[in-house]
């Protein structure tokens, strides 16, 4: 049996963090080594927030290592970049001679924006039908995204619906997948580690930066003595997560009284530290390969090419501007 076709896009939008890598980065890495894997940096996408030529160039670079660091082998993944591929643009604009307004003013992400007082550009409203380009272009059997992204991937079952409506069956339709069991993972202020809300652990930190992200995880004041609610302790969460070993014992601790917080993120910050030793050599390993980060790349859009290309041409024959 032939295997599924996954696809996900992953926005190049600055330093991975262990959110990441719990959430995302370690799951797409399992996945992708059962399926038929195609994972792109959704540069074009990133756009919408970053305007500086250095920094995007950068966070591209990066986004790349961070993946091939946790283990993506692109031999057996197509890992390849949005804006190699035109494809991807042209179909985003058809998708928009077919799209109304109101329907994307009803996409969450725009209406967030919209009730944040943000100044929306056209590219942050149209970004679901870029979304649905990069998708549908690649026939994918499963779409694996966060719980924020799964409107997107509604929206592009809806456009593959209705195209093929409108000019007859053309696109396979996308199903979503959200890894069952992913927590959220808490950043040092105890609110969901996010990048918008400097709270993150990064995930390629050196040693002492990791010892100052651990100390600095917010808890209640509680003393050593004290009885301490493990279910409610940010870093009780962050040692369930990063598999601290004796975690019965610290639990029991907790309860009990007897170990205080400080000695509770010593554990913790050891434990981050024997994690992301070996990721951060290899990144360091991969970062010094020269010219590596373009290669992977241009062997992915290749291989992506050769997809896209033939549904483009499929596409541009049944809406008629091939003539
Ligand atoms: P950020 O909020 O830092 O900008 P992104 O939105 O770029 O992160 O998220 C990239 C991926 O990582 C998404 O699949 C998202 O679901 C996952 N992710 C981000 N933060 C967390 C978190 N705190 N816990 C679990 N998963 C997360
Ligand atoms: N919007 C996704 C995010 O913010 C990234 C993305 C772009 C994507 N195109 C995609 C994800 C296609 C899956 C499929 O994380």
């Amino acid at each position: 049996m032939s295997k599924k076709r996954l696809l996900s896009g992953v926005k190049p939008s600055g330093r991975s963090h262990i959110g990441n890598y719990f959430g995302a980065m370690r799951q797409f890495v399992a996945l992708a080594e059962t399926h038929d894997a195609f994972v792109f940096v959704a540069d074009y996408h990133a756009m919408n927030t970053v305007h500086d030529a250095e920094k995007l160039r950068q966070n591209i670079i990066d986004v790349v290592l961070d993946y091939l660091a946790v283990g993506l082998d692109p031999k057996s993944v197509v890992l390849f970049k949005q804006s190699d591929l035109p494809e991807h643009t042209e179909l985003c604009w058809i998708f928009n001679t077919i799209t109304t307004m109101p329907y994307l003013q009803r996409a969450h992400a725009y209406k967030d924006a919209v009730a944040r007082g943000k100044e929306i550009n056209v590219g942050t409203f149209d970004y679901p039908m870029l979304m649905a380009a990069d998708i549908l272009l690649y026939e994918p059997d499963v779409v694996p995204v966060g719980a924020d992204q799964k409107q997107h991937v509604e929206y592009a079952r809806d456009t593959a619906e209705k195209f093929n409506r409108m000019y007859g069956d053309t696109f396979k339709l996308p199903n979503t997948y959200t890894p069952k069991n992913v927590a959220v993972v808490p950043g040092v202020d105890g609110q969901k580690m996010s990048k918008s809300y400097n709270n993150t652990i990064p995930l390629f930190a050196s040693n002492d930066e990791l010892r100052k992200s651990a100390m600095s995880v917010v808890t209640d004041s509680k003393g050593v003595d004290e009885p301490k609610d493990p279910e409610t302790c940010n870093v009780f969460a962050l040692h369930k997560l990063v598999g601290t070993e004796a975690l019965d014992d610290i639990e029991k601790r907790y309860r009990e009284g007897g170990i205080g917080y400080k000695e509770s993120k010593e554990v913790l910050a050891e434990r981050l530290i024997a994690l992301v030793t070996p990721l951060r050599e290899k990144r360091t390993e991969l970062q010094g390969k020269q010219g590596l980060v373009e290669e992977v790349l241009a062997e992915g859009a290749e291989k992506a090419r050769m997809v896209a290309l033939k549904k483009m041409e499929e596409v541009r024959r049944v809406v008629g501007v091939t003539i």
